[in-house]
């Protein structure tokens, strides 16, 4: 406690002598202690709420308050004052009673000295800053503790969150890869079908070509060989079709940039309609064999779809990667649909292939079109994963 700190004092007290004894014994310490003198205790709360008192002095029986009770009124009124019970001589139950109920310490009236007095003072009002202090930071330890709680239970709640995002995650994932399984069967299905119907067919031709030669006279051999021939080659450009249409080779040996430009030169003069192409950040680089592929096929499919349903005679694809994501568009300005409406429809095998090889590769399709307004179709597909 700083020295020339002044303790300002309340005593709350009836009886006159009493009170006079005290002032008297105060009044010699004036330089630390200030004393205002109060007789009722509904006075001494009164004051006590304006405030700037630091100690009372209070004797338990007053005129509007008796006993224990005045000790508990004026600590509840007034929680961060200190107060030294002034009891009559040897009623020490009393005032431990008060000391248990937070009374920092108490004298008997009949002993008061001026050393007794200045030193019970100085040391209640101490030693009631140290437990105000004390509270404050037990307060203080209460409330991070509180937060720390709150900020640990938000934590919990975020991780639940992602294990339940994650286990939807990799259902979505079975789901895919089983789809993709199914999407790779109807692939070989088709694939069966062409070599049936296209190759079966030119080679049945073939050999009934050939079986006759074996019967005709020799004069006429030469022709017959000459209409095998051509059917040869119609077989040799078929083969060559199919297995372009399973897998370019160019694909894998050249890059994704090197099989769409071959890809769309053979789309346009199969079907008519202009391509231009634009590509940044894919020149010169090879990506990941599978990011390759599924753009591949993406504008492969959206071309088909172009040329199928648009009704144009031009389309835009755009090629872009950047340090994180591929990025593939294919615009038109045909006559466009609703793509919730198609995918939701559960028919289209185009646009849900396209879109489930995007969200393999963790990335995704987002597909903008409606009737009259021209459709872009777009992927994104994320580098590394
Ligand atoms: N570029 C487009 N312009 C107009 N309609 C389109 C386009 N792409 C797709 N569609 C519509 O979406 C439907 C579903 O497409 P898709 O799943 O590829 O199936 P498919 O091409 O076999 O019909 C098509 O039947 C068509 O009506
Ligand atoms: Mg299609």
């Amino acid at each position: 406690m700083v020295e020339c700190e002044t303790i300002h004092v309340l005593l709350i007290e009836d009886d006159f002598a009493s009170a006079e004894i005290v002032k008297g014994l105060v009044g010699e310490e004036s330089r630390t202690f200030k004393l205002e003198w109060l007789s009722h205790l509904q006075a001494g709360l009164d004051r006590l709420a304006g405030g700037g008192i630091d100690l009372v002095l209070l004797d338990f029986g007053l005129p509007d308050s008796e006993g224990l009770e005045t000790f508990q009124r004026t600590h509840e009124h007034s929680p961060g004052v200190a107060i030294i019970p002034l009891t009559a001589t040897g009623d020490e139950a009393l005032a431990l009673r008060a000391i248990q109920l937070g009374a920092q310490d108490y004298l008997f009236k009949g002993s008061i000295n001026r050393q007794l007095l200045v030193r019970s003072m100085r040391y209640a009002v101490e030693r009631k800053r140290g437990e105000e202090a004390l509270r404050r930071a037990h307060d203080e330890l209460e409330q991070r503790v509180k937060e720390r709680t709150a900020e640990l239970s938000a934590a919990n709640d975020l991780l639940t969150e992602q294990i339940v995002e994650r286990r939807r995650a990799e259902e979505e994932l079975r789901r895919l890869s089983h789809r993709l399984v199914e999407v790779q069967e109807i692939e070989r299905r088709n694939i069966a079908r062409e070599l049936h119907d296209e190759v079966g067919q030119v080679l049945t031709g073939l050999k009934l070509v050939i079986e006759m030669a074996t019967r005709l006279p020799v004069e006429q051999v030469n022709d017959q060989c000459q209409k095998a021939q051509l059917l040869v080659n119609e077989l040799m450009g078929r083969v060559r079709d199919l297995s372009l249409d399973l897998r370019p080779a160019m694909l894998d040996d050249l890059g994704l940039l090197h099989a769409l430009l071959w890809h769309l030169e053979r789309y346009s003069s199969q079907t008519g309609v202009r391509v231009t192409l634009a590509h940044t950040g894919v020149e010169n680089q090879r990506l990941k064999s599978e990011i390759e592929t599924a753009a591949y096929r993406i504008v492969q499919e959206a071309l088909t779809n172009v040329a199928r349903h648009a009704g144009v005679d031009e389309v835009k694809v755009n090629v872009s990667a950047d340090a994180e994501n591929l990025f593939v568009q294919v615009t038109d300005q045909g006559r466009g649909f609703d793509p919730q409406g198609a995918l939701s429809a559960g028919e289209s095998s185009g646009l849900a292939g396209m879109r489930e090889r995007a969200q393999l590769l963790g990335g995704k399709l987002i597909i903008n079109s409606a009737a009259g307004e021209g459709t872009s179709v777009n992927a994104l597909l994320p580098l590394e994963e």
